[in-house]
């Protein structure tokens, strides 16, 4: 990573912070790393998920018990936990693009925090789980961190680049999971394919992979990983969504296959077709909200095109028919958090525009602005419960039901792509990489 882009990148997060600091009444900030959980009536412990506030500030994932102390208009410190462990791994003291900006103390034991953090003037950012009695200033305050919240949808240089490497690496897995479906393997199978080609563990990447043969891809968050070989003959479809991490920043990319050249081929063509098309109409100054009810339209062209509805598209819209075809968002915020945050934020201060009534899974409300980051993913699955539903609903005759058995087996088909939106163009990560 470029020294001087995360340079850039921190003097404009220090801007940032400053500002915010001084609006909420507060000259400095304790943020906290985490410390993983122990398991119920166990002595072993969850997977560690470093507080986001506290990767925002200096690119550690991995270091439970640590401290970014900011106070206004200075440098940073960091206190940096390294135990003396024979039972663990010990990272070594950070020297690396980063680690020049910071003061950093190393501190053997958890509790030597402590002689650094004050709680004068001060805010906390972070799980106080066992810090009681610790003085570390107001907890989690709403009014500071949604002016973060706010402040994160729009990425520095640093963060795109990120980003993008974060899209290089999944894509390469991806790359690695394609070629493991077409050789036959479980998905169970397909999934070590991808963490070997990604070099991430389970634990690492932002999200459990929903790696779907055949009809296991109407199920939206699929993470079983069946163990299970299916016969040639009885392979169809494969639904792939799984991400990667860089330096703290996600990717989250999904992608579907057909085993043979097929109806389900076609109609995985035209969404990926159609997935191309609401990226290039991504623009600044457009509702995200409008670019999802157009994604709606067009999933409903593609119903009707395909012999799926009897419906015009625009009365598969009007009626809420394509809902049952497509039952999730086009897409979200992306970053430190794979649903990042502020999807639903009205303003800096604070505020929650809710999406429309009729799409309350849709998890951006949002003007897009320019220097924001959002995946693209339409969908189009054909789901158990929600087609009982529908063919027990007024809507019912508005199916060709022997189209919809004849591609149930297949499951459903998703495109997800990151994207940036810049001034003048949109800059689409995934495609670059593929
Ligand atoms: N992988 C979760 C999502 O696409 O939002
Ligand atoms: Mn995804
Ligand atoms: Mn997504």
């Amino acid at each position: 990573m470029n020294k001087n882009s995360y340079a850039e990148h921190l003097a404009t997060l220090c801007h940032r912070y400053d500002a915010i600091l001084e609006t909420c009444g507060y000259e400095s900030l304790n943020v906290y790393s985490g410390a993983p959980g122990v398991r119920f009536l166990d002595d072993n412990y969850y997977p560690f998920r470093v507080n986001p506030h506290f990767k925002a500030l200096v690119p550690l994932t991995n270091n439970p018990h640590s401290w970014v102390i900011y106070r206004r208009g200075q440098r940073p410190q960091l206190l940096f936990y390294r135990p003396v462990d024979f039972w663990h791994y010990v990272p070594p003291a950070p020297q690396t693009f980063w680690s020049d900006h910071y003061d950093i103390e190393l501190i053997a034991d958890a509790a030597d925090a402590k002689r650094f953090l004050s709680d004068k003037n001060a805010a906390f950012i972070g799980e106080a789980t066992k810090l009681d009695g610790w003085k570390l200033g107001e907890h989690n305050p709403e009014a500071l961190i949604s002016r973060l919240h706010w402040a994160r949808a729009y990425k520095t240089p640093y963060e795109m680049d990120c980003l993008r490497q974060a899209n290089r690496i999944a894509v390469k897995a991806h790359h690695a999971a394609e070629q493991a479906f077409r050789n036959g393997v479980s998905e169970f199978e397909i999934n070590l394919a991808y963490l070997e080609a990604a070099a991430q563990g389970e634990n690492q990447l932002p999200y459990g992979n929903i790696v779907a043969l055949n009809h296991h891809g109407s199920i939206l968050h699929y993470t079983h990983l069946s163990t299970q070989r299916l016969p040639e003959t009885e392979l169809r479809s494969f639904l792939i969504d799984a991400g990667a991490d860089y330096h703290g920043y996600c990717a989250d990319i999904t992608r579907s296959y057909a085993y043979k050249p097929d109806e389900f081929a076609d109609l995985i063509a035209a969404m990926d077709n159609m997935e191309q098309e609401l990226v290039a109409a991504l623009k600044p100054g457009l509702a995200y909200p409008d670019l999802h009810r157009e994604c709606h339209l067009k999933t409903a062209q593609i119903l009707r095109q395909f012999g799926i509805i009897k419906s015009s598209p625009e009365g598969a819209v009007e009626s809420g028919l394509s809902r049952s075809f497509l039952p999730h968002g086009l897409g979200h915020f992306l970053g430190l958090q794979v649903h990042d945050v502020g999807g639903h934020q009205t303003a800096a201060e604070g505020g929650t525009t809710p999406p429309p009534a009729e799409y309350s899974f849709l998890r951006t409300s949002r003007t897009i602005e320019v220097d924001q980051v959002f995946t693209i993913e339409p969908g189009l699955y054909f789901i158990d419960s929600l087609l009982e539903s529908l063919k027990n609903s007024d809507l019912g005759s508005e199916v060709h039901w022997d189209k919809v058995d004849s591609l149930r087996p297949y499951g459903g088909v998703r495109i997800e792509d990151n994207v940036i939106v810049h001034a003048d163009h949109v800059e689409n990560m995934t495609r670059d990489c593929f």
